[in-house]
């Protein structure tokens, strides 16, 4: 099955990544070739290797063929310690590595100056190319400035600056997803419902809201595209908390507490916009004596291991696939592209991969 998964998400990736879209220190490695990168958190374990592991053996032996890829990569990573991005980065090294490229990957440790450190100190040792998971998405500006000076050819990852931020520098390209896809899916996940959300019938969805970090674009259109999917579809809706958990177990954990103990049987969906946060708020749930999908919805995005077996489960309704494989494999066409001479011109440099809209009929294939 991972098989499957990895494979289909990277024949999806390769489609997907010809379809340009328009849209709005001093530190040594913490992860070089040699090293695996660690997993930091119990969630982190949940993100698989094996798919990656599969794509690096496939990868390295049509490299061996070609005579080896070579050149220096820096990749820096917003901080290691997050379940999704676990999945994301370890995939990123195992494709590269398996084409022949020599990779250095950062924790950027959620700091945004440690990252420009990161950045420079790359930039001195003048790798290759750059692939940058940004902390901060105000700091693009900042970032791409710094690499057009140095001329590296950089592809940016899962935080989406500005079409405008980033047609200053046309060896430049983003690789990720359109969040409001995903927010779309979330709500559509509770309109499949027997009951469309309402479930004590008075007329309304109300619902509680778990946000990442506010400052990145995929928790803005979430929260705002899921519900928007509900009142697209005629339902009302009534917001009885919004609280940002910042992409973390626990905080979900601790907001999905309060509110249950504040709202109890009020609350008929929870809306995390990841999974971790939701696996947080199962645990709150579950605590609380309520059950999913009887006397509450719980959707998350990702499709984390630990979240596919919770939808498999019934303890989760549903999740969305945010494919970690597919925008590893594209990202790293993104940069073989850079590195081959291409430029890409303003309004074209973000490159999106599909979500894919996860119930119990389907979390198997993506197991
Ligand atoms: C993922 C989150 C992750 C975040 C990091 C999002 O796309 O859904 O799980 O924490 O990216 O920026």
């Amino acid at each position: 099955m991972r098989l499957a998964r990895k494979v289909t998400a990277m024949a999806m990736a390769s489609m997907m990544v010809v379809s340009m879209a328009a849209c709005g220190g001093g530190d040594s490695a913490e992860t070089t070739t040699a090293a695996p990168a660690e997993t930091t958190t119990a969630a982190a374990a949940d993100a698989t290797t094996e798919a990656a592991k599969d794509a690096a053996e496939e990868t390295a032996k049509e490299a061996e063929a070609a005579g080896g890829a070579g050149g220096n990569i820096g990749v820096c990573i917003y901080k290691f310690d997050d379940a999704f991005m676990t999945t994301y980065r370890n995939a990123l090294q195992e494709i590269l590595e398996g084409k022949g490229y020599t990779v250095t990957v950062m924790d950027g440790k959620n700091d945004q100056a440690e990252q420009n450190n990161q950045i420079n100190n790359f930039i001195a040792q003048e790798v290759d190319a750059l692939i940058i998971n940004p902390v901060m998405t105000s700091a693009a500006d900042q970032i791409i400035a710094t690499v057009k000076d140095a001329d590296i050819p950089t592809v940016l990852i899962n935080r989406e600056p500005t079409a405008e931020q980033m047609s200053t520098y046309e060896k430049l390209v983003y690789v990720g997803c359109d969040a409001r896809q995903s927010g779309t899916m979330q709500g559509e996940l509770i309109l499949d419902t027997p009951n469309k959300g309402d479930i004590n019938g008075d007329g309304k969805v109300s619902y509680i809201m778990i946000q990442g970090d506010p400052e990145n674009v995929d928790a803005q259109y979430r929260t705002e595209f899921s519900v928007k999917a509900l009142t697209d579809a005629g339902m009302q809706v009534e917001e009885l908390d919004l609280q940002r958990g910042d992409w973390d177990r626990n905080k979900g954990q601790e907001i999905a507490q309060n509110d249950l103990a504040k709202f109890g049987n009020d609350i008929e969906v929870i809306f995390c916009n990841n999974d971790d946060m939701a696996i947080g708020a199962l645990q709150a749930i579950q605590a609380a004596g309520r059950k999913v999908n009887e006397d509450i919805y719980l959707v998350g995005v990702d499709a984390l291991d630990a979240a596919l077996n919770e939808v498999v489960n019934g303890n989760m309704t549903g999740t969305v696939l945010n494919d970690a494989n597919g925008q590893a494999a594209g990202a790293v066409e993104a940069m073989e592209a850079l590195l081959g001479g291409k430029t890409y011109a303003s309004g074209e440099q973000s490159i999106y991969v599909d979500y894919v809209k996860v119930t119990p009929e389907n979390a198997a294939d993506f197991q």
